[in-house]
C-alpha cells in the first residue's frame, strides 16, 4: 500500500543494554522513524526485557515516535504505566487476553495510538473486528521473545489477506522479526509499510547504524517502485 508512508521502526532489543539512553540518540540521528521498545515478561514470552521506567529514561534522547511493543499478559494493569512513560504507540497482542476491546479502548482513552500483534500462527481474522479501534497491526514474523531469530517467509500470506482486509483504513502496518536488507521487499510488496529491525540495524557499532537502516530503506523504496 504505497499510499501509506515507509516506516523504518529500529528495535531496541538488539541495542547495547548499558548504554540505553545514547543507542535511542544513535539511532535517532541514523535516521529512525520510529523506536520500537519490546517488553517482555518472562510469561507471555520466554524472555524479560525491560518495563516503563527504562522507556521513561530514554524518552528525552528522541522526539521519535515511541512504538511500544507489549509481549505480556495481562496487559491492561500497565498500559497507564507505559503511557506516563512515553510511549506514542501501544501494541498488545491479540493473544494475550481475552478482552482485546478493552485494552485498545484504554490505549486510545490514555491519548496513544493503540496496535494489535499477532503471532506468526494467528490468522489474519483476529483483527477483523477491532479495525476501527486501532491504528496499527503487528504481524509478527518470528515467535516472540528474542531478536536475531529466522524470518518467517510464510507469513507474507497472511500480510497480503490483512492489506486487503485494511483496504483504506490509516492503520500501519508492520512486520516485526527477522527483517533485513534481504527480507524487506517481500513485506512491502506483501502490502507493508513499517518495517522493525533489531539486529540488522544494531550491528557495526554507532557508525554503522545510518548504513544499516538505509539499506533496508532503500530495499524498501524499490520494491515500492520509489527508487531505482
Ligand atoms: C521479537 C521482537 C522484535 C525483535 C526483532 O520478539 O518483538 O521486535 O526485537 O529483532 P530482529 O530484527 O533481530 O529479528
Ligand atoms: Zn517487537
Amino acid at each position: 500500500m504505497t499510499t501509506r508512508p515507509l516506516i523504518i521502526s529500529p528495535s531496541i532489543l538488539a541495542c547495547d543494554f548499558a548504554r540505553f539512553g545514547e543507542e535511542v540518540r544513535a539511532v535517532d540521528t541514523a535516521g529512525a522513524d520510529w523506536i520500537h521498545i519490546d517488553v517482555m515478561d518472562g510469561h507471555f514470552v520466554p524472555n524479560i526485557s525491560f518495563g516503563p521506567d527504562v522507556v521513561k529514561a530514554v524518552r528525552a534522547f528522541s522526539a521519535k515516535p515511541f512504538d511500544v511493543h507489549l509481549m505480556i499478559a495481562p496487559a491492561d494493569p500497565y498500559l497507564e504505566a507505559f503511557a506516563k512513560a512515553g510511549a506514542d504507540h501501544i501494541t498488545v497482542h491479540a493473544e494475550a487476553g481475552p478482552h482485546l476491546h478493552r485494552s485498545l479502548q484504554a490505549i486510545r482513552a490514555l491519548g496513544k495510538q493503540a496496535g494489535v500483534a499477532i503471532n506468526p500462527a494467528t490468522p489474519a481474522s483476529a483483527v477483523e473486528n477491532v479495525l476501527d479501534l486501532i491504528d496499527v497491526v503487528i504481524v509478527m514474523t518470528v515467535n516472540p521473545g528474542f531478536g536475531g531469530q529466522a524470518f518467517i517467509p510464510s507469513v507474507m500470506d497472511k500480510v497480503a489477506q490483512l492489506s486487503a482486509l485494511i483496504g483504506e483504513r490509516p492503520i500501519h502496518i508492520e512486520i516485526d522479526g527477522g527483517v533485513t536488507r534481504d527480507t524487506a521487499a517481500a513485506c512491502i510488496k506483501a502490502g507493508a509499510n513499517a518495517l522493525v529491525a533489531g539486529s540488522a540495524v544494531f550491528k557495526g557499532g554507532a557508525d554503522a547504524y545510518a548504513g544499516n537502516i538505509d539499506a533496508i530503506r532503500s530495499a524498501a523504496l524499490r520494491a515500492r517502485g520509489e527508487l531505482v
